[in-house]
């Protein structure tokens, strides 16, 4: 399956996804890394592994979530994709892109879904006095990280950890975790 992943920064799920994809039993393949940020980090890495990189900035679209979306809709149809892989992607989608990509769209999120949907999510599992922390591979659907879970991985939070400690150990999981999710729904 050609896949399309969307960052929007340092792209680390996107260097995990376009490193799996290397094995030769791997279903998917990256074929096109997307950016609305034209100075992310992850666009520099992925176009020095080989991939197809394009930025759509989202900046002159303003208020107009969904003019942007029809962009990216339109480039990634030109180029085949078949799954999206939202990787650190910083916007909230409209109706638009969610309804044309329903079902093969995925995230990632860095909690254990339905805890802590949104952003800080390491500092307010650490408040809440949680044994543990993790991170969610999920549909996207309207509602901001509410869709069907495809898969979970499950860190200790430790004594003394600070939301810096805890988001390093919880990204150790998401390289892990993304590129087995998306082999396993494009797998069927
Ligand atoms: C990750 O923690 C991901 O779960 C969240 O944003 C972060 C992106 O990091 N959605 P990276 O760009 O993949 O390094």
């Amino acid at each position: 399956a050609k896949v399309a992943v969307l960052i929007s920064g340092r792209g680390s799920n996107m260097t995990a996804l376009v490193e799996a994809a290397r094995a030769a039993d791997c279903p998917y393949e990256v074929a096109l890394v997307l950016s609305n940020k034209a100075e992310a980090e992850g666009l520099t890495l992925a176009a020095e592994a080989g991939i197809a990189t394009l930025a759509i900035p989202s900046k002159p679209y303003g208020a107009d979530r969904e003019a942007h979306e029809r962009a990216v809709d339109a480039a990634l149809r030109e180029a085949g994709i078949e799954v999206v892989a939202l990787a650190g992607y910083m916007r909230i989608l409209t109706p638009f892109l969610v309804e044309a990509w329903a079902g093969r769209m995925i995230n990632i999120h860095p909690s254990l879904l339905p805890k802590y949907p949104g952003l800080d999510t390491h500092r307010r599992a650490i408040e809440a006095g949680d044994a543990e922390a993790g991170c969610t591979v999920h549909l996207v659907t309207v509602g901001v990280d509410e869709g069907p879970i495809v898969d979970q991985a499950r860190v200790p939070i430790e004594a003394g950890d600070t939301p810096e400690t805890l988001a390093a150990r919880v990204l150790i999981a998401e390289h892990q975790l993304y590129p087995a999710a998306l082999a396993k729904l494009v797998a069927g």
